[in-house]
């Protein structure tokens, strides 16, 4: 039974190990045997006639949305924004001529994505949602819809839907892109990639205990932390802070590195931890100097680097992928951190208080 936790103490734990098995399964369920991915053409011929694609989620799934514009802006070149659901419900921006709505939701039925889609319809625009549920109610609603095939995600905090997420806008981005003529779509081996990923996956989750050791020396004990990145690593460095600060009740602020002398660098004290995340060439130089600003203020800095930017004193390298797919890398030990930050303090890692898996009111 998919929804069994077996052998391990809390489905968070297995959920984030099932993610290798994910990406592969994502890899069986959208390419042919000839290695094309098998996208609906009636969605990739309503996709490339948009001139504007917003993305709209809330939480985790908000978050994977700030990965996946970046990916659709490389690799389809049609301008991408990112929008919180319960935001752009009632405040909407002015929108483009011909826009395109992508819905992520695991569950399918966030009130206040529903309410934005309930407006996209009334205005006769089309719409994809990317779902875990099938005939959830986004996934009734939208013109589209693409599943996660991640298997039922019970733990509150989200882990393998978010990486879900990201691969499937990374394989319709590569159809999209391909579909309209793009050349760096055409070289972008999406199907090749993601089968590093899920052995990457593999190695970060067979490291556990490397894991737990990070976590009972530099995380138990500070009621603040922060992790910081630019550019993609910067996203990934939200839903990282997320995950802590859900489970482990630790005050966690994901930031854009070079703004954090802008004013929050006056936070860190002896002992803050500031993780940064470093799997961008043009930046990771940027990000160390940013580190090593905190460190001279008294932080405990970490590093999550892939290897080929990898330096003696690092702490977890993530073997090299496409950049673009790395924070399907990056984003696995930063579960693991709060994993074993939240189970060290005793609590209720698939239960945190005041949070519900799917909220249904706006
Ligand atoms: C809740 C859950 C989060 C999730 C968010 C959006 O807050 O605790 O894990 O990311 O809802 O849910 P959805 O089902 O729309 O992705």
């Amino acid at each position: 039974n998919a929804a069994d936790k077996g052998a391990y103490p809390f489905y968070m734990l297995k959920e984030v190990d099932e993610q290798p098995a994910v990406m592969r399964k994502l890899v069986q369920k959208y390419f042919d045997e000839d290695g094309k991915p098998t996208i609906d053409e009636e969605l990739l011929k309503s996709m490339s006639e948009a001139d504007h694609l917003y993305i709209v989620g809330a939480g985790t799934s908000y978050h994977a949305g700030l990965i996946g514009a970046r990916i659709f802006e490389k690799l389809v070149g049609i301008p991408t924004s990112v929008h919180i659901s319960s935001e752009f419900a009632y405040e909407q921006p002015l929108l483009s001529k011909k826009p395109f709505f992508i819905f992520l939701s695991q569950s399918g039925e966030t009130a206040d994505s529903r309410e934005v889609l309930v407006n996209v319809n009334k205005n006769n625009w089309p719409s994809l949602t990317i779902t875990n549920v099938d005939k959830s109610t986004l996934s009734r609603e939208a013109t589209f819809t693409e599943l996660l095939y991640a298997g039922p995600e019970i733990a509150v905090a989200s882990t393998k839907a978010y990486t879900a997420q990201i691969a499937v806008e990374a394989i319709l981005a590569k159809a999209l892109g391909e579909y309209m003529n793009k050349p760096v779509a055409g070289a972008f081996d999406v199907k090749h990639q993601l089968g590093l990923v899920a052995n990457g996956m593999q190695s970060i989750t067979d490291s556990k205990s490397i894991l737990k050791d990070l976590s009972d020396k530099y995380l138990s004990k500070p009621r603040n932390a922060f992790y910081i990145g630019r550019g993609i690593d910067w996203s990934v460095s939200l839903e990282a802070a997320l995950k802590l600060k859900e489970i482990s009740y630790v005050q966690a602020e994901g930031f854009a590195s070079g703004e954090l002398k802008h004013g929050t660098i006056a936070l860190i004290e002896k002992g803050t931890p500031v993780i940064g995340i470093i799997t961008q060439d043009r930046t990771a130089g940027l990000t160390r100097s940013n580190l090593e600003e905190t460190e001279a203020r008294g932080a405990n800095t970490l590093t999550i680097v892939s290897r080929h930017l990898a330096k003696d004193n690092d702490n977890i390298i993530l073997p090299d992928v496409d950049e673009l797919l790395s924070p399907l890398l990056s984003v696995v030990p930063a579960q693991l951190l709060a994993y074993y930050t939240s189970l060290g303090k005793g609590l209720d890692v698939d239960k945190p208080r005041n949070l519900a898996k799917s909220v249904t009111v706006q």
